[in-house]
């Protein structure tokens, strides 16, 4: 099952809406009869590209693992259950069952009805997480929204000035490109985009970039940033208000959307239509105005925090706006993972039911 979740992240970046889906066939043995990963949205399905790779070896008796309940339906593709009855496999191991009205369980029905043994819930945690974009989509009706911040040892992400470079190391920064590969989209304010004139593209790791999302309801994206001038390469979205008449540079899709008295536009609006443009999946990589509005709408499902040793001071904080409900009802996370880069130490923090 592992190596299902390893294949199924090579999808990351093509296979969305869909889900990221690996499978390996088995013989009794243990040995590797054929494997496959759904590689781009509107392909095969993993299952049908692992039959493909046994190269029409008999796979009576075989074992067929995969990170997700095949389906049932006919959609861009045929029906996997169909492919895995007939091409005679035994026995399939799913991790988790899929939301998605049109399978959910059906799947799994459809291969027991068949005699084929069907186990579910195999490292399933390890799935969840792999496809949190997707099933937040169908579960929740949003995006999954993850945040990253750089930090001193005192919890500062910039000086009073707006100075926040480099903060971490070129380990870390590494790391973090890889974060951005791992989600559809990446999202900024407008004060990020004026202080740091970031390009938020995946340099320094492999993988796809993201979608990049500009929050800027009264600045708009002038042509004389990095994020201007490589817009034609790397789709960018400029959300911003309804009625919204400043500057935009070509290239650039504009995503209107109502504000408030105060001008702000919902963060829980917002990830309900990130979906439209594709985005099941956002990194927010700051700063402080965005982090805490969405703090305050108790819509960060993870925070990726990275501190490198040194001190700020007077400076600005990553969740400086939000004011908790009460010490209570304060939000409160879990640590997930610890990583060392350098001498910088990067902590992925998740959201506690
Ligand atoms: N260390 C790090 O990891 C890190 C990462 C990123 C940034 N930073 C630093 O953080 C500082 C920038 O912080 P910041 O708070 O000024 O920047 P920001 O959060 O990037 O931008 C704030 C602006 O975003 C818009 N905005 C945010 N939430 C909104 C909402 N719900 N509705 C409407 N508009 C919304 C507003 O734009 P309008 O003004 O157009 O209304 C607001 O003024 C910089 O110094 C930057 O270098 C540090």
């Amino acid at each position: 099952m592992r190596q299902t979740l390893r294949l199924a992240l090579k999808g990351r970046g093509g296979v969305s809406p869909n889900p990221r889906v690996g499978a390996v066939i088995v013989d009794k043995n243990g040995r590797i009869l054929g494997k496959g990963y759904h590689s781009q949205y509107g392909q095969p399905h993993a299952e049908a590209e692992a039959i493909a790779d046994s190269g029409g070896s008999d796979l009576r008796g075989s074992t067929l693992y995969v990170n997700l309940e095949p389906c049932c339906h006919q959609g861009k593709t045929p029906p996997c259950t169909k492919a895995v009855i007939k091409a005679g496999i035994s026995r399939v191991v799913i991790a988790i069952s899929d939301p998605n009205p049109k399978v959910n369980l059906c799947g799994i029905s459809e291969l027991k009805n068949a005699g084929i043994e069907s186990t579910i819930g195999v490292l399933a945690e390890e799935a969840r997480y792999l496809n949190r974009g997707y099933l937040s989509v169908r579960e929740r009706r949003r995006a999954w929204c993850a945040a990253k911040v750089a930090l001193s040892i005192d919890g500062k992400m910039a000086n009073p000035e707006g100075l926040s470079k480099w903060i971490t190391g070129a380990e870390a920064r590494k790391y973090a490109h890889a974060l951005r590969a791992d989600h559809d989209g990446v999202m900024i304010g407008s004060g990020t985009l004026k202080n740091d004139n970031p390009e938020l593209s995946v340099r320094d790791a492999k993988g796809p970039n993201p979608v990049r999302i500009i929050i800027a309801p009264h600045f708009g994206i002038p042509a004389n940033y990095k994020i201007s001038k490589t817009a034609d390469e790397m789709r960018t979205i400029l959300v911003t208000s309804d009625d919204f008449k400043g500057v935009v540079a070509d290239g650039i899709e504009i995503f209107r959307m109502q504000t408030d008295n105060g001008g702000k536009i919902n963060p829980l609006e917002l990830l309900q239509r990130l979906p439209e443009v594709g985005v099941q999946s956002v990194l927010i990589e700051g700063g402080s105005g965005v982090l805490s509005s969405f703090m305050q709408a108790d819509l960060i499902d993870e925070i990726v925090a990275g501190y490198a040793p040194s001190v700020i001071g007077n400076g600005i904080s990553p969740f400086e706006g939000f004011k908790p409900v009460s010490w209570e009802n304060r939000p409160k996370f879990t640590v997930k993972k610890v990583k060392r880069f350098g001498e910088d130490v990067v902590i992925t923090y998740r959201r506690k039911d």
